[in-house]
């Protein structure tokens, strides 16, 4: 899910937030509905946080880590199969769209192949023979429920209507997704938040998610006077998945805040210490972290509370708005 598939997004934040403040209003809606999470790669807070929202909403839920319990699948079509790959996505993925009424999934980009991860080829594939509604539990190209998280996060501490937000790219050991800066620009600018973008030369984003971002080289300048800052790794996306070598000193500490005395800090976790992001501001009180991960709660329950509404509607029930 993207931005193009929320009307609008102010009112989907809305209602994340009445839920918040009311979480009994939603109690129940989900009452006779089965959700089953399907995750490739793994998780602590996607995987917590959605199956909490879900029981809140009165869902039945169910948890597949099919990485380690589930037969190695195979995705190509036609594929003589009489190697490592038991189970074909045809058959896994009918047989999950048979048990279950919505189906959350995680699927990482595998950073090999720029267009199957751009067009979204597993994710499409589980979508095709489920032939159920999917929930992004974060994809190839997006992690919605975090970037509406983020959002939620933003409107609880913005002392602004409109923040000057600023994404920098931090080291990292790996190469990592351009998932989450993907979502997190595109949320944040159809929110008419001022976006300001910055990272080493060669490691621009997708423009097709960044237009309408400031973007620079110049930390420092990114930095100055931000209220909020999001800090991320990313790969490059020429040569396609390779990790950025160098870029250490991008490191975040509270030295480079100097010029940013009111900023808030935030990543959406897990976040590797003194790599990403420095001791000294994960540890105070500048940082949003564990409020962004609570915030996971209610971005999921306002995102399946509209899934909910809309299979009552196809069965052509009414449900309290
Ligand atoms: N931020 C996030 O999605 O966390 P997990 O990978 O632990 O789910």
């Amino acid at each position: 899910m993207g931005t193009a598939d929320v009307s609008d997004v102010q009112q989907l934040l809305d209602e994340a937030l009445n839920l918040k403040a009311d979480p009994q209003s939603a109690a129940d809606i989900g009452a006779g509905l089965k959700l089953g999470l399907v995750f490739l790669n793994p998780s602590l807070r996607t995987r917590l946080s959605t199956e909490m929202a879900a029981k809140n909403l009165g869902m039945d839920v169910q948890v597949l880590n099919m990485s380690s319990d589930a037969w190695a699948m195979e995705f190509e079509e036609g594929a003589i199969m009489n190697a490592d790959k038991a189970e074909h996505i045809k058959e896994a993925a009918g047989v999950i769209g048979r048990y279950f009424d919505i189906i959350g999934l995680r699927s990482f980009p595998g950073l090999k192949d720029r267009d199957a991860d751009d067009e979204e080829r597993i994710f499409k594939a589980f979508e095709k023979y489920t032939a159920k509604p999917m929930l992004s539990l974060e994809s190839a190209t997006r992690h919605p429920l975090q970037s509406l998280a983020d959002l939620i996060t933003i409107a609880e501490h913005s002392k602004k209507k409109r923040p000057k937000i600023a994404l920098t790219w931090a080291p990292h050991v790996k190469a990592l997704p351009q998932a989450v800066p993907h979502s997190f620009a595109e949320w944040m600018l159809a929110a008419c938040h001022e976006l300001h973008i910055v990272h080493p030369p060669g490691l621009e984003l997708d423009p097709s998610f960044t237009d309408g971002a400031i973007i620079t080289h110049n930390q420092e300048e990114a930095l100055e006077d931000a209220d909020f800052i999001y800090v991320k790794n990313w790969s490059m996306r020429e040569p396609y998945g390779k990790a950025y070598e160098g870029g250490a000193d991008w490191l975040l500490t509270e030295d480079k805040l100097k010029q940013a005395p009111e900023a808030k800090i935030m990543h959406c976790l897990p976040v590797r210490r003194n790599v990403e992001l420095s001791d000294e501001l994960l540890d105070s009180p500048r940082s949003l972290v564990l409020d962004q991960a609570e915030n996971r709660l209610w971005s999921a329950t306002a995102v399946l509370r509209r899934m909910i509404i809309e299979l009552h509607e196809k069965q052509g029930r009414t449900v309290g708005a």
